[in-house]
């Protein structure tokens, strides 16, 4: 087997061992996935700036992420059916944040239920909100949420609808995917997977099923969406939201200075650029190149973090110099998940974390927090 050195070596792995459909839903962005891949490519266009002869002794990479300490500023996103990717997934990918030091958000849309993950886990997670039609099960969501000891609730406010992703629908991609001829054929390519898979219970949307009534079939998972997640979505309920939750919130999708000033307004601890990892409004700009404009912003009035096309430590640390104060991996842990399980996961974050803290070096820091703008060359980075 290749020595895996690069997140890519645990994508090209994943490919091969997670069902297409899965893979499909993970690995692409919505309509044409120019924001997708501007998403990464528009890190490479920065450039950093060497600098020489720098004691490189002692370094840190440890920081806090809304006053959560972090062994670096990245936590896990929250992915919607990770339980696909890999058997218990969920309580894996968290367990792997637990010991590596860093914040494992668990998502609405999981296989492993809340409930599931906090018997399962020490470290408190961070749970991420998608509000549905039905409010009386939001609340209770926010409820169990709660009762689990998470420690923040992290709402996503671009997705009332969904993005049009073309991979899904030609897939039919559906939560346990459905017993076709195409679907055999593919899981007859996948044993581990499929050992996997029959060793579980936790093959359903473990927050959902049995949890709403009348929600047993998944099968069309654009389908549900589409019914369930509420189109009326506005200010004014992350007003509620923030009242019945009463911790630490995190407001996920911003992308616009004037929707960033309302998350200050609305009192929230942290707001997430975000594109939803290009799946949502194709033709949006790419988080890297949004960012700047709203630290400049609001930087000094919350906490402002980032997601979207990280797939190395180097873009880790650009984000932060350009004022992230925290990012968020999606893919990248999921291509670890997809490959080797919880220990695929610990290699992205090593993987991540070695790279971040090169390069810190490399540009002449020890520290993080000395960490500013100043590593970039001029005219190679968004500014506001
Ligand atoms: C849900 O979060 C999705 O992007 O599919």
């Amino acid at each position: 087997m290749t020595v895996i050195t690069t997140i890519e070596d645990l994508r090209v792995l994943a490919e091969k061992r997670v069902p297409r459909m899965f893979y499909d839903y993970a690995d692409s962005g919505s309509w044409t996935e120019g924001t997708y891949r501007a998403n990464s490519a528009d890190f490479q266009k920065i450039k950093l700036r060497q600098r020489v002869a720098v004691n490189m002794e002692n370094r840190s990479t440890a920081t806090r992420m809304i006053g959560v300490d972090t062994k670096m500023p990245v936590a896990l996103a929250p992915v919607g059916s990770v339980g696909m990717h890999h058997a218990d997934g969920e309580i894996h990918v968290a367990r792997a944040a637990e010991k590596f030091g860093i914040p494992f958000t668990l998502s609405t849309m999981s296989i492993c239920s809340i409930e599931d993950v906090a018997e399962h886990t020490k470290a408190p997670f961070w749970f991420q909100l998608y509000v549905m039609r039905d409010r009386q099960f939001v609340e209770r969501l926010i409820d169990r949420a709660k009762a689990a000891r998470c420690s923040a609730l992290v709402l996503t406010l671009d997705l009332q609808i969904l993005g049009q992703r073309h991979k899904d629908l030609k897939n039919g991609l559906s939560v346990p995917p459905k017993p076709t001829l195409r679907n055999w054929i593919n899981l007859a390519t996948k044993p581990n997977w499929c050992l996997g898979m029959l060793g579980t219970k936790r093959r359903q949307f473990g927050n959902i099923v049995g949890h709403v009534k009348g929600v047993a079939d998944m099968s069309s998972l654009t389908e549900w969406t589409s019914q369930q997640f509420d189109p009326r979505l506005n200010w004014g309920d992350v007003e509620w939201i923030k009242k019945r939750w009463g911790g630490k919130l995190i407001l996920k999708g911003i992308q616009d200075v004037e929707d960033a000033r309302l998350a200050v307004a609305s009192g929230a601890d942290a707001l997430i650029v975000s594109n939803h990892g290009g799946r949502q409004l194709d033709g949006a700009q790419s988080s890297i190149e949004a960012l700047p404009a709203i630290v400049g912003a609001v930087g000094s009035q919350i906490e402002v973090h980032m997601d979207g096309g990280i797939r190395s430590g180097q873009d880790v640390l650009k984000a932060w110099a350009l004022g992230a104060r925290g990012t968020y991996i999606g893919r990248a842990f999921l291509y670890g998940l997809g490959a080797l399980g919880e220990a695929g996961v610990t290699k992205a974050l090593e993987i991540i974390h070695k790279e971040l803290d090169l390069t810190m070096a490399f540009c002449g820091h020890t520290d993080i927090h000395m960490v500013d703008q100043r590593i970039l060359l001029p005219g190679t980075f968004p500014v506001a």
